[in-house]
């Protein structure tokens, strides 16, 4: 073959690392973030406490989550320059690549966040970030929707100004169901790491180049957006519609994600790791009926995802590969019930992973891990004499 036959056991970096930060068990179902079960963070934590934890280790006192919002409120101001850059963007740009566009583009009215050497250069990056990222995110969905942008507002609570700058209405006051903001903190939280996923490894391998933390971040975005990962969440749901167009029946569908002939898949089932339930597909799935009975809306397409999981849970091809429902399956459905448009629901994901990928970018940096370098197997032509133009 010319080349590597096999991985040399000993080379570093090669893609996988050591990690403190998300413990999974695949085949129990089982996820911890810095060891709390997500079962008791998603019930008992809110979404900034949860960030603190992901990222300095630890739950924080009520002195330090109160330092801590202040410092992210100290920086919830984004250039007006910027502006400038997403009116630049069409309609119908999709809001994942205007925000890691406007992530990257944030390098430039913010130079003292590349270089993190000290550790307080370190943590005013990430509160930089933490709190700049939701008013990008905001912001892409007003476009969308061609809204004036809204500001945010000191005076309110990470999740509940997140959901004011998407949300708010020119010349009416704002205010929302607390269930609405129970429910997407529960959502942000369960979204907010899973150790070695392709975005997390993405914003890893370009942070070990001493890239800086936005960049990094950028480049996670653009990993999240694809269909088989973070963009399953908006495929999950134009899959359920289009089932729901074609008269319900999900027999069909079960029959064309088993069809080898078929690029048809079961979108929101399935997962790398996990071989038995996602644990944040349960808890999601109780909270839809929760959130959908608190807000008295009916949704057919919940009902036709239960249908799906049913028939699966009962069928060979799905049990023998073990196929389960993941984070994805149901979570569109809440975010349709709290009014998020489709296109936004892969940013929620983001929104909901900021504070993982920032964790796990702040551990390769105080780790100095070196630059990230996967190696290869090679299995192409071995050594071949050129041949001249005239003589092919
Ligand atoms: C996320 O890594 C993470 O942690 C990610 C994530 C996170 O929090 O960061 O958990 C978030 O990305 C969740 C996954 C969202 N993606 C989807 O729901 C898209 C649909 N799922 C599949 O594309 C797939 O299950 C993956 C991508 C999730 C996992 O793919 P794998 O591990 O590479 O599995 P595979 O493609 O090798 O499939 C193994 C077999 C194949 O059949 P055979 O060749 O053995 O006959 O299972 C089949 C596949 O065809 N299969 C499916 C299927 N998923 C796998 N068949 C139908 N429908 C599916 N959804």
């Amino acid at each position: 073959t010319g080349g590597l036959t096999t991985l040399d056991p000993g080379y570093k970096n090669t893609g996988s690392c050591e990690s403190a930060i998300t413990f999974l068990d695949g085949e129990k179902g089982i996820l911890r973030y810095r060891g709390y079960a997500i079962e008791d963070l998603a019930e008992k934590a809110d979404f900034l406490e949860v960030a603190y934890l992901l990222i300095f280790g630890e739950l924080p006192t009520p002195e330090q989550l109160e330092k801590f919002d202040t410092d992210i409120k100290a920086e919830s101001h984004v250039d007006e320059d910027m502006k400038k850059i997403l009116d630049g963007f069409p309609k119908s740009a999709h809001p994942m690549g205007v925000l890691s566009s406007m992530t990257s583009a944030l390098i430039a009215f913010n130079p003292g966040s590349v270089n993190v050497d000290s550790e307080e250069e370190m943590y005013n990056a990430i509160v930089k970030l933490l709190a700049k990222f939701p008013v990008l995110a905001a912001w892409a969905m007003r476009k969308k929707k061609s809204q004036p942008l809204d500001y945010g507002s000191k005076s309110l609570g990470y999740v509940e100004n997140l959901h004011k700058m998407m949300f708010s209405k020119a010349n009416e006051d704002y205010s929302v169901q607390k269930e609405v903001i129970q429910a997407l903190d529960k959502l942000l939280i369960l979204h907010a790491d899973h150790e070695q996923n392709c975005s997390t490894s993405t914003v890893r391998i370009v942070g070990s180049s001493h890239a800086g933390l936005f960049a990094s971040i950028s480049a996670g975005i653009s990993a999240l957006w694809g269909p088989l990962h973070g963009g399953a969440n908006q495929a999950v749901i134009e899959m359920l519609e289009a089932i729901k167009e074609d008269g319900g029946d999900t027999k069909k569908y079960m029959a064309k994600a088993k069809d080898k002939n078929d690029p048809f898949r079961l979108m929101g089932f399935g997962h790398r790791v996990y071989k038995n339930f996602d644990p944040r597909a349960k808890i999601i799935k109780k909270s839809a009926d929760e959130v959908l009975g608190q807000l008295g809306i009916e949704d057919p397409v919940l009902d036709i995802a239960k249908g799906l999981e049913k028939e699966a849970l009962n069928d060979p091809y799905f049990v023998d590969r073990k196929l389960y429902p993941n984070v994805d399956f149901y979570s569109g459905i809440i975010y349709r019930a709290l009014g998020i448009p489709v296109e936004m629901f892969t940013v929620m994901f983001a929104l909901g992973r900021l504070p993982g990928w920032i964790a796990q970018w702040k551990e390769m940096r105080q780790r100095k891990e070196p630059i990230g370098r996967p190696r290869q197997v090679y299995i192409g032509e071995n050594h071949r004499e050129f041949k001249s133009l005239n003589k092919r």
